[in-house]
């Protein structure tokens, strides 16, 4: 059973007295700390009912009755803050969420890798160009990617500047689901130009209309309008990785009595800071949001154990997620062991499967890829693993885009990696294009007649 003793020691500073990986140090620690005072200052990025009503919906897709669909870029940049950038994404995510809720029946609760998914982890804390060694590049929350000492330097500024554009981006994401745009009624809103001469339109529209048709039979038989269909939630999530950002914007609030970290719905620890005794499960631990933590292939059950312990003492429904991320040639191996150390804590945790992550590979030119197989594979073993176990997967976690790139390869059209450079965009990981995206949701979809 689960240790449900509380904690009084926490409070939103304590994590910095834990060991605190990828946190880069501020030369300037005044102007760090000014910009903390503004960032506390200033209206917080969501609320805490959007927050709750988040956890209630993931306590839903632990149980198997709602599925998550979770993606976005690796990392945003301050540059992709344009319209035409975010509808393109927002787009391929109502998209994917009509063709899987056709597939499994069930609810999708849609989240953004969005409005605020600036920082970044790294491998090495420098990187060296000839014979010139700089801090590397850590997103734009922390310093800017040009080679220059100067703008290497992380810089405090530059968390104002991504709290800004994340309240841009959230902005717009709100006004036009509020104005009807992710209206399940009218799917013709979020077409892209590639629907008409993909080889998977026909499919595509075919799933639309029948999900269209369905809520418009429902309605004139019961004379009820769906509301949920004509009002889709859309919650944003980004990897917490820089606690001074988090930290500022985490506010004690009389109503709840409780912590919220308000610069998202929902923040997940990454595999390179999900230490049991460091500082991010220390920050995280103590705010009510949902939580979510990746899970690697080199993830033991006694540490799992712990995690639970750490983060869900309460073992509350919704609280934390489980983002597996094991590689499509180690997930058959790995996840029975993990599904199993959850049941006998008596856990309740919602299982999300990130096919991505682990089947990262480097390309002959040099370029990261991924291949769609890989990633169909570990999303195909998931289900069935999940399954097996007597356990539900909740969801999945995707980096995508809603535009033409070509940096993962394989997909409906055969990509090769010789097609890699034509397109080859992101400055981290490589993202689905759109067609490669509608594959994997068309592939979850698929998933409907076994779970
Ligand atoms: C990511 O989600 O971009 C990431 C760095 O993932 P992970 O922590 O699983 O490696
Ligand atoms: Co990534």
């Amino acid at each position: 059973m689960i240790d449900p003793t509380p904690d009084t020691s926490w409070h939103p500073a304590s994590w910095l007295g834990r060991v605190a990986g990828q946190i880069p140090a501020y030369r300037d620690t005044q102007h760090a700390e000014a910009v903390m005072a503004t960032l506390a200052r200033l209206p917080p990025l969501v609320t805490s009912w959007e927050v709750d009503a988040l956890r209630e919906q993931l306590a839903l897709a632990g149980e198997g009755k709602a599925f998550i669909l979770q993606g976005g870029d690796c990392a945003e940049t301050f540059d992709d803050c344009r319209s035409d950038v975010i509808v393109t994404k927002l787009k391929i995510l109502l998209q994917m969420s009509v063709v899987i809720i056709s597939g499994l029946k069930r609810p999708v609760v849609r989240i953004g890798r969005m409005a605020g998914q600036y920082a970044k982890p790294r491998s090495a804390d420098t990187e060296t160009r000839t014979d010139q060694t700089l801090p590397s590049f850590r997103g734009d929350i922390i310093n800017r990617s040009t080679f220059t000492a100067k703008d290497r330097e992380p810089d405090p500024e530059l968390m104002l500047r991504a709290y800004e554009r994340s309240g841009l981006t959230l902005n717009f994401i709100r006004s036009l689901i509020d104005g009807g745009f992710a209206d399940l009624h009218h799917p013709e809103n979020w077409d892209l130009d590639w629907v008409s001469h993909s080889p998977m339109a026909d499919q595509y529209r075919r799933t639309v209309q029948t999900v269209a048709d369905g809520l418009d039979f429902f309605e004139s038989l019961t004379g009820k309008s769906i509301d949920q269909a004509r009002r889709v939630d859309f919650f944003a999530s980004h990897e917490g990785l820089h606690l001074p950002y988090e930290q500022a914007q985490t506010r004690f609030l009389e109503h709840r009595q409780a912590w919220y970290d308000l610069t998202t719905h929902f923040p997940w620890i990454g595999v390179r800071t999900s230490r049991l005794d460091g500082a991010h499960v220390e920050f995280f631990r103590g705010v009510r949001n949902p939580i979510g933590v990746k899970v690697g292939p080199d993830t033991t059950p006694v540490f799992l154990q712990g995690l639970l312990r750490a983060l869900n003492p309460a073992n509350e429904p919704g609280r934390l997620t489980l983002i597996h991320r094991l590689g499509s040639g180690r997930i058959r191996q790995v996840l029975p062991g993990l599904i199993d150390a959850v049941h006998s804590a008596g856990a309740r945790v919602v299982w999300v499967c990130d096919p991505m992550h682990g089947n990262t590979e480097t390309a002959s030119s040099g370029l990261k890829t991924r291949r769609v197989e890989n990633i169909l594979g570990e999303l195909d073993a998931a289900f069935e693993v999940h399954r097996a176990a007597g356990s539900h997967l909740g969801g999945v976690h995707l980096e995508l885009t809603g535009d033409h790139v070509t940096e993962c390869t394989g997909g409906a059209r055969g990509l090769t990696e010789s097609d890699l450079e034509r397109d080859y965009r992101t400055q981290v990981d490589p993202r689905l294009n759109y067609e490669q995206a509608m594959e994997v949701a068309m592939r979850i979809a698929g998933h409907g007649r076994d779970i």
